[in-house]
Order: structure tokens, then C-alpha cells, then sequence
């Protein structure tokens, strides 16, 4: 136990709106991710809504998930649309040499993921093939999308069954084009995302759909200058993909369970980079686009552990433990701090897939530490950001490096509920915190996830071990409230209004 942390909360201090895609996903043809995790097929056995899972969409639906991006990730830079439309029998079957080189049914495609986003009432984010495919390619799944003119490829989409046109509000012009899309340097992808850009055109971009140019890997600044500086003015938005490794080796990134304090640290280290990463890749942006007009999308993060012994290495199947939930828990405080230039963020990768939400195992569907604080912090989407100061800025030591130890953020839902979210990314220590009031409301609800240790996870056979747990309300004296941040947990506070 430390002394204890003084919150200051401000609510008088207007920090704008949260953007619910903060809290977007991201879902690729990979291993179980796409087939088993989300669709079964109309004919399985597993109750299904037109072949997609029923259990996982009613799980799915809890999150108000606000943007889902597909079909990929690497898998987009050889997808070609056209095999996933048409009567599923026929439609070809490929090889998939990105992820396994296994059979790719294209039984899932473009209505099926269509069919998801309305089935989940969320935005559409396509990642279109900039890498292997043609700007004919792209442009016509623009049309066959979005169109409502009676062309060739509108009246196709009416034949499969698809009357009305669609909206996507994001498209994705190439993913990683500077490795798995085609091994490009800036100069040469700044000049590819022009023309592609270019003939994704009126008519078919009524409502706008925002264009995301392929941003940098991590730390690679000088791509972030180069795409700005040639075509910062045609893109809406430039993607970031950073994720957390334990050993920050590839070849070794270390174990999603039964890791030491040692990699449990470093995961956390490697998630709190995420600050710094926005912060200079923004400030490059800011020379080009000062009025902040181009949003930075990290449309890849998360945690990225080698895969689960016993699984195809190429399926990315990997555990989720408390320490997800505190990687989770950081990194979209994060992004609530960079919100006037990181407007959207997509977690890789929803179901069976690196970072998941949901495990299934055939019939059996279990959600993830990661879930849960997603279900928690829901309430941020589309809320007013609060500013919270803190007393003092407690440290989590572990050899000779240190962590903040203490992550928080606040917003005022529009119906006046105060909620602040909180973790600790200390194993050890717990800490004491005192949080005054605002008169207008009062504590209604304090949820906390932790457990005994650092891996804690569900599993098919407990899928509800690790979960967050409603506490008593906290003692308040006067107008301060007395809480106990446990060690290595995430939680959330619940100030409802009173008249
Ligand atoms: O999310 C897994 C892979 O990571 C994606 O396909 C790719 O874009 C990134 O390298």
C-alpha cells in the first residue's frame, strides 16, 4: 500500500468529444478469425444468423462496436473482391500464401461482411488491394458497393441478392505497402495512393467515404513525412500499426502465459510507447496539416505473443490474460489524449486471432480479459472528455526501468454520468485513491478487474473466471471518495447525476 493519490477531477474543463471509433476492430481471413470465429455457415450446427455465429454476435453486439475494418491486414494486399461475390458454391477457391497456405473458400466475402456490420449496427472500414490489384479493381468495388446508377456492376450486386446500395465510410487505398503490399518506398506508394485515389470518384462518394492512406510501421518517421509531404492533401486519414512484443523480437516475442515480471513489464513498456509514437508522428503531420484535418488511424495494435504452443504458427492463435486487459486499458487512454488527431483505432484482431476479444472452440466461445475492457470503457464512446489531474505520479519500478504506474481517464456521458476508467500496472502495489466529487453527482458503480496473477485467464472450461467484479460503492467522506486501486487491475468508475 502507497500513500494515497489525490484525483482532481475538472468538469468544468471541456476536452471535446471522445470518437466512438477509438474503440474500433479489426477482423482478417487468418487462421480462426474470419472462419470458426465468425462464420460458421448457414448450414452448421452452431445456432448462426445466415451463417454468422450467433453466441459471437450477441457478444459483439454488447460492445457497440463502432467501426470494423476487413479483410485484412496482409490478406487485403492479395485479396481480389471479386472472388468473394456470387452463389458460394462456386466461388474459386485460393491459396492463401500469407497466412498458412491454407484453402481460402471465399465463402466469406463482400455481402457476408456486409451483412455483419448491419447485423452489428457498425461503420464499414474496407481495406482495399493497393499492392497486387489495379485501380480498376478498386474502383469497381467502390460502384458495386456504393452505387445506385443502373450500371453493369450495380445491376450484379442487385442479382446477388443485394437491392439496395451500401455505405462503407472508410476505405483502406493498400495496406503495409512498405513490406507485405508490395515492398514500397514512400516516394513510389505517396504516388500509387494518388492515382488510386483518384478513381475512387463522384458519383460513388455520396456520403464521403474517408480514403486511409498506408501510414508508417511504428517508429518509421521519415514514411509519415514523405506521404504528407506528396500527398497529405488527397488522404482523410494515414494509418499507424504498432503493436506490443514482449522481447520486441520477432522471432522470440515470448509466451501469452506463464511469462515473469520481466515480460510483463516490457509488454506494458512497449504498449506506453504508443504515446510517444502519436505524439512525434503528429507532430510531423502538423507541419503539412496544422488545422489537424488528417486523422492518424492505428489500425492495427495490440499485443502480439508467439502462438499458442501446438497451433499453426501462420493462424496467430494466441491467450489473453490480465495483462491484455492492462494493454488495453493504457492504450485507449491513450488515444482519448491524442484524440484531436487519432480519430480512429481498430484492435487486431476480434476473434481467435493475436490480441482477441473471443476464443471459440467449436461451439464453445469464451471473452477475453481484453473484452471485458472494452465492455467497461464503452461508455467513453461518443462522450465529453474530462480533464483528471493527479496529486502525484506514482512509479512501477522494475530493475532499472520505470512505468507510470497509474492510468486514468474521464468523460461525461450525455445523459451527466461521470465516468473515469483506471488501471494499475503495478503487480505488487495497490494504491489508495481520493477523488472529490462534483456536487451534481454521486457514486453508482465501481467494477474491477484483477486477479491473483499476472497471467489470470478464462478458459472453455471457465470462461467467467476472470471478470470484472461489481464492489461495493467506496466510502465517501463529505464529497471525497476513498478508493483502492488494486495491484495489476483495470476499473471503472460510475458517478451517476442527482438532482
Ligand atoms: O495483424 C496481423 C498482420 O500484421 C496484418 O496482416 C499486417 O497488416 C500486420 O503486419
Amino acid at each position: 500500500m502507497s500513500d494515497s493519490v489525490e484525483l482532481r477531477l475538472d468538469p468544468a474543463a471541456r476536452g471535446g468529444t471522445i470518437p466512438p471509433e477509438l474503440y474500433g476492430h479489426f477482423a482478417e481471413h487468418i487462421g480462426r478469425g474470419i472462419y470458426e470465429g465468425l462464420w460458421v455457415g448457414p448450414e452448421s450446427s452452431i445456432p448462426n444468423t445466415r451463417g454468422l455465429r450467433n453466441d459471437v454476435l450477441e457478444a459483439l453486439r454488447q460492445l457497440d462496436i463502432p467501426v470494423l475494418r476487413w479483410p485484412g491486414g496482409c490478406f487485403a494486399d492479395a485479396y481480389h473482391w471479386r472472388d468473394g461475390i456470387g452463389p458460394r458454391d462456386q466461388r474459386p477457391r485460393r491459396r492463401d500464401p500469407i497466412w498458412g497456405n491454407v484453402i481460402e473458400t471465399n465463402a466469406f466475402g463482400t455481402h457476408e461482411f456486409m451483412d455483419l456490420v448491419e447485423l452489428l449496427g457498425c461503420k464499414a472500414y474496407v481495406a482495399a488491394n493497393l499492392g497486387s490489384g489495379t485501380v480498376q479493381e478498386m474502383s469497381d468495388w467502390v460502384e458495386y458497393l456504393t452505387g445506385s446508377a443502373d450500371s453493369t456492376l450495380v445491376r450484379e450486386r442487385r442479382a446477388n441478392g443485394r437491392e439496395q446500395p451500401w455505405h462503407i465510410d472508410y476505405l483502406g487505398v493498400g495496406n503495409e505497402n512498405w513490406v507485405c503490399g508490395g515492398n514500397m518506398r514512400p516516394e513510389y506508394y505517396a504516388d500509387e495512393f494518388r492515382r488510386y485515389n483518384c478513381f475512387v470518384r463522384p458519383p460513388y462518394l455520396k456520403p464521403a467515404i474517408h480514403r486511409i492512406a498506408c501510414g508508417p510501421n511504428e517508429a518509421d518517421y521519415r514514411w509519415t513525412e514523405v506521404l504528407m509531404e506528396r500527398a497529405g492533401t488527397a488522404m482523410d486519414g494515414l494509418s499507424l500499426h504498432a503493436y506490443s512484443l514482449p522481447t520486441g523480437d520477432w522471432k522470440r516475442k515470448g509466451p501469452a502465459t506463464g511469462f515473469d515480471e520481466n515480460q510483463w513489464f516490457s509488454t506494458l513498456r512497449a504498449a506506453v510507447r504508443m504515446d510517444e509514437l502519436i505524439t512525434r508522428h503528429s507532430a510531423i503531420m502538423d507541419r503539412t496539416d496544422p488545422d489537424r484535418r488528417v486523422n492518424l488511424v492505428v489500425d492495427e495494435w495490440g499485443a502480439w505473443y508467439d502462438t499458442e504452443p501446438g497451433t499453426n504458427p501462420r493462424f496467430l492463435y494466441q491467450q489473453n490474460t490480465l495483462r491484455d486487459a492492462l494493454v488495453a486499458a493504457v492504450t485507449l487512454h491513450i488515444f482519448h489524449q491524442h484524440a484531436d488527431r487519432v480519430r480512429m483505432a481498430n484492435l487486431a484482431q476480434t476473434i481467435n486471432v493475436l490480441q482477441s476479444l473471443i476464443l471459440t472452440d467449436g461451439p464453445r466461445m469464451l471473452r477475453t480479459p481484453t473484452y471485458h475492457v472494452f465492455e467497461l470503457f464503452k461508455c467513453h464512446q461518443g462522450a465529453e472528455r474530462l480533464y483528471v489531474q493527479l496529486s502525484a505520479a506514482p512509479t512501477y519500478t522494475y530493475g532499472a526501468d520505470t512505468l507510470p504506474a497509474l492510468s486514468v481517464a474521464a468523460t461525461r456521458a450525455p445523459d451527466g454520468t461521470v465516468n473515469l476508467t483506471l488501471a494499475n500496472l503495478d503487480p505488487h502495489r495497490d494504491h489508495p485513491l481520493s477523488l472529490r466529487v462534483p456536487s451534481n453527482v454521486a457514486a453508482a458503480d465501481w467494477r474491477v478487474l484483477t486477479a491473483a496473477a499476472m497471467d489470470a485467464h478464462n478458459t472453455f472450461d471457465e470462461p467467467d473466471r476472470l471478470v470484472p467484479a461489481h464492489l461495493p460503492a467506496p466510502a465517501q467522506e463529505a464529497d471525497v471518495l476513498q478508493l483502492n486501486l488494486p495491484a495489476k487491475s483495470v476499473a471503472r468508475l460510475s458517478l451517476s447525476p442527482v438532482s
